[in-house]
């Protein structure tokens, strides 16, 4: 059974086939943060500080539209929200999503790859950044057998899995409040052997905390978190 607790899960619907329907790995985030924000903390972070947080990948939006729901409860919490995703479709989704749960497009998004279409104003501007990303490894996409599909983009992160993860943190990096306390979080596969990056996240500035795991069929999907180190 869902746990509601004080956040209900926002309502989506999707009228577009190539758009990831919300799964365990989108409520292992979100069940996360039910968990652990409160009138005073997001998670350890003081929530009066939060001024910006962006929700990466958004598909359907309900990361962003969960916020919007922990933004109604909580009077300290006040940031902007942020979405974006590489398929325009998502972004129209998501905007029929906002409107179905009666957020009054308070949420601003952004039709991107990663962060190249992001405007130079947002540059060291996010506290919090929320990415379930493309994570397993890609398959030969053999012509003959089927062409490469949009729907592909939520779980084909490259040839190891996290090359696309990779250089999100590349491009992230200017666009975080460096100077602030920070987190990122993410979701990775036991499949794509994401510890193989963390020297190289280290070496980055970021360090991984693994949060919270789930098995179910063939994987364990993980959340993390990366910081300030
Ligand atoms: C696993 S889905 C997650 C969707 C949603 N956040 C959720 O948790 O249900 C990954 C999302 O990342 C998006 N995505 C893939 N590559 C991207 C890129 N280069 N830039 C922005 N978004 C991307 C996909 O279109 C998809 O919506």
């Amino acid at each position: 059974m869902r746990k509601i607790k004080l956040f209900p899960d926002p309502n989506i619907d999707c009228p577009f086939e190539d758009i990831y329907a919300p799964s365990d790995d989108s409520y292992l985030i979100i069940d996360y943060f039910k968990d652990h924000i409160n009138e005073n903390y997001f998670d350890g972070l003081d929530i009066k500080n939060i001024k910006n947080i962006l929700d990466m990948g958004t598909g359907t939006g309900i990361i962003a539209l969960f916020l919007q729901e922990v933004k109604k409860k909580i009077s300290n919490f006040s940031p902007n929200i942020y979405a974006s995703d590489i398929l325009e479709e998502a972004i129209k989704c998501a905007k029929l999503n906002d409107i179905f749960n009666n957020h009054k497009k308070s949420i601003n998004f952004i039709h991107s790859d990663l962060f190249k279409k992001f405007p130079g104003n947002l540059k060291d501007s996010f506290n919090v950044i929320i990415f379930n990303p493309p994570y397993l490894p890609s398959f030969k996409f053999n012509n003959k057998v089927r062409a490469k599909k949009k729907i592909d983009s939520s779980w084909d992160g490259g040839k190891t899995g996290f090359e696309l993860f990779l250089e999100f943190i590349l491009q992230a990096k200017p666009f975080i409040q460096l100077d602030q306390k920070f987190y990122i979080y993410y979701v990775s596969s036991s499949v794509s052997n994401f510890q193989d990056i963390y020297d190289q996240l280290e070496r980055s500035g970021f360090k991984n905390r693994t949060l919270k795991k789930k098995h179910i069929f063939f994987e364990d999907i993980i959340l993390n978190r990366l910081e300030k180190i």
